[in-house]
């Protein structure tokens, strides 16, 4: 039986009562939390920064994924360290020396993400993917919640994990927009390792079903 990690996305928490949020998924049987930070020049969009994340992390009990959605992400590596990162995701499309961005992320004991847009082949990480922990391939454009699921991301988990397996790489493969029960199992099935669910969990009349249900359907 497979084990895929569930990681609510907070971006769909609602943050006027953030701590209470928090303390659902805390009770809930998700795996990780999944933290997306966008600059409004990466992305169209401004989602929140450093002093939201620290004040989350001073109450989350779960493994902190953040997904950065910014220009020239290598400026703020140490600082994410010391905010309670453990697993700190880069866009490809956002590095120009992303073999060296890696290396960075590791020397603060973090693990290193590559996070791809819809437009991006899976092949560009060929010559990297052993160097990689986790690859997060975005089933939407980034930049905001609640956008629907682009199918092609079924061939390129597939493609994806065809080519982890030819490398002998240990990557887990995360999938990024409109997760819901309709394709959790099919993602799960092509290779997904790592499920975020943003709006399908927050918008939910019973968000902890929603995250239980997620996890079974998915076994
Ligand atoms: C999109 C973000 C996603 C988003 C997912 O740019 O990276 O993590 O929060 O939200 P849903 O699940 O609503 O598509
Ligand atoms: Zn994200």
């Amino acid at each position: 039986m497979k084990n895929t990690l569930i990681a609510p996305s907070v971006l769909a928490a609602d943050f006027a009562n953030l701590q209470r949020d928090i303390e659902m998924i805390n009770a809930s049987e998700a795996d990780w939390f999944h933290i997306d930070i966008m600059d409004g020049v990466f992305v169209p969009n401004i989602s929140f920064g450093m002093p939201v994340l620290d004040a989350i992390n001073k109450h989350a009990k779960k493994t902190i994924d953040v997904h950065l959605m910014i220009v020239d992400p290598d400026r703020y590596i140490s600082t994410f360290k010391k905010l309670g990162t453990d697993v700190l995701t880069v866009h490809y499309e956002a590095c120009t020396h992303l073999h060296r961005t890696l290396q960075a992320i590791k020397a603060e004991e973090m693990k290193a993400g590559v996070a791809l847009n819809p437009h991006t082949n899976v092949d560009l990480l060929e010559d990297v993917i052993q160097d990689i922990d986790l690859v997060c391939i975005m089933s939407v454009n980034p930049g905001f919640g609640g956008q629907s699921f682009i199918e092609n991301t079924y061939a390129k988990v597939e493609k994806l994990k065809a080519l982890i397996n030819k490398k002998n790489a240990s990557t887990l493969i995360e999938i990024d927009g409109g997760v819901t029960n309709k394709n959790a199992k099919q993602l799960a099935d092509a290779g997904a390792d790592v499920l975020v669910a943003g709006s399908y969990v927050f918008g939910a009349q019973d968000p902890i079903a929603t995250i239980a249900d997620l996890k079974k359907i998915t076994k």
